[in-house]
């Protein structure tokens, strides 16, 4: 009998089995990446995150670049649209939306350390107004059926970390699920994500509670279920151009064997319907520059990638990119593939 760590849980009328989320990344977890992902055990997905005011100009006068950010896949379903904001008319408005646009569950983001989006006090600012994180969450669990989430930070900085009143009051005010990145937004991306604070969080409440922050494989993953007793892993950075590490996590929360790393064939299989995804669905013109930065990130740590990036990120047709990419990856022996890097970059994003 193999042991499952985790015993998933409900959302709603939903079954969340595999406790194992891809995180949400501006710019990344697009539909075409989700569609790569899905398979290697990820149990929700969460779109991007989609600004409150971004929907409400669509829902004026259309917003191809919005609609597309929302655009869920049949495969997809149990999926949740992130929504971010902070004054409650247009939040409710966008959760109102994204559930017209076949979210099974809404995703607000308390998390965002970006300076635009906390000038605006959305994303971790809102974290130091509490009275606003209830004004906002209940604004948007009264507008939809479907149930509502939360993302959060620990709080905006060490001496202001609130991460147990921000659980509390989360599910006071209605929240079927709460994700914590275990960093204050004044960490932005540094040091390492504190596992004990996703923990405190987890003793506050009794909905789910998942655990975000530097889980890079399977054994990372176990240690962060270890330390904060959480019910679910998120995974991030480290899937960027490393989708296999979804497949080492999940078989961590399964109790089973580790995969075998993927053969040069199976890698390239992986890059190839990667890149058709995004021809498909951003044109092939943006697609071109979004495969520069996802099929570069395929190559890290593999022999010749300096080399190979240096010339497919100057490559000006798709279908030049394509080829070159292909006599790359399939000119790879086992040898040369069998030890991925796993990734946790410092970006700025959240
Ligand atoms: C490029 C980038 C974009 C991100 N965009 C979002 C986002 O749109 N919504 C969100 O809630 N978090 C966003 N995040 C934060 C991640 O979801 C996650 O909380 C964070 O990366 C920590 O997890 P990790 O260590 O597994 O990467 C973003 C992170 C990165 C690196």
């Amino acid at each position: 009998m193999n042991q499952r760590l985790l015993p998933g849980f409900k959302l709603g009328n939903h079954t969340i089995d595999v406790p194992l989320v891809l995180a949400p990344m501006a710019g990344i977890t697009d539909l075409p990446f989700r569609k790569v992902c899905k398979p290697f055990g990820v149990g929700l997905v969460v779109t991007e995150m989609i600004a409150s005011r971004a929907i409400d100009k669509s829902i004026k006068v259309g917003r191809e670049r919005t609609e597309r950010m929302a655009e869920l896949d049949d495969g997809e379903h149990p999926a949740s649209i992130q929504i971010a904001g902070s004054d409650s008319g247009y939040v409710a408005d966008a959760a109102r939306w994204a559930v017209d646009h076949g979210a099974d569950f809404v995703d607000i983001n308390m998390g965002c350390p970006v300076k635009k989006i906390c000038k605006q006090t959305a994303g971790s600012a809102m974290l130091k107004d509490e009275k606003l994180v209830a004004r906002v969450i209940e604004a948007v669990v009264s507008a939809v059926e479907v149930p509502v989430t939360l993302k959060i930070r620990t709080g905006w900085d060490e001496p202001s970390k609130n991460v147990a009143n921000i659980a509390r009051i989360a599910e006071q005010c209605g929240i079927q699920m709460l994700t914590v990145h275990g960093r204050t937004r004044a960490q932005m991306f540094q040091g390492h994500a504190n596992w004990e604070d996703i923990g405190i969080a987890k003793d506050a409440v009794s909905i789910p509670v998942i655990g975000n922050g530097d889980v890079v494989d399977g054994e990372s993953a176990k240690e962060m279920i270890r330390i904060s007793n959480c019910d679910g892993v998120m995974v991030g950075r480290a899937v960027q151009g490393n989708p296999w590490v979804l497949g080492e996590v999940y078989a961590a929360l399964m109790g089973l064997a580790q995969p075998a790393p993927p053969t040069p064939e199976q890698r390239w299989a992986i890059v190839i319907e990667h890149m058709r995804h995004l021809a498909d669905h951003h044109g092939v013109r943006s697609a071109s520059k979004l495969a520069r930065k996802h099929v570069i990130w395929y190559s890290k740590g593999l022999r010749g990638s300096a080399d190979f990036r240096s010339h497919f990120q100057v490559m000006p047709d798709w279908q030049q990119m394509l080829d070159f990419a292909e006599t790359y990856f399939l000119g790879l022996s086992e040898h040369d593939t069998g030890e991925m890097q796993h990734s946790s970059e410092t970006v700025v994003a959240d």
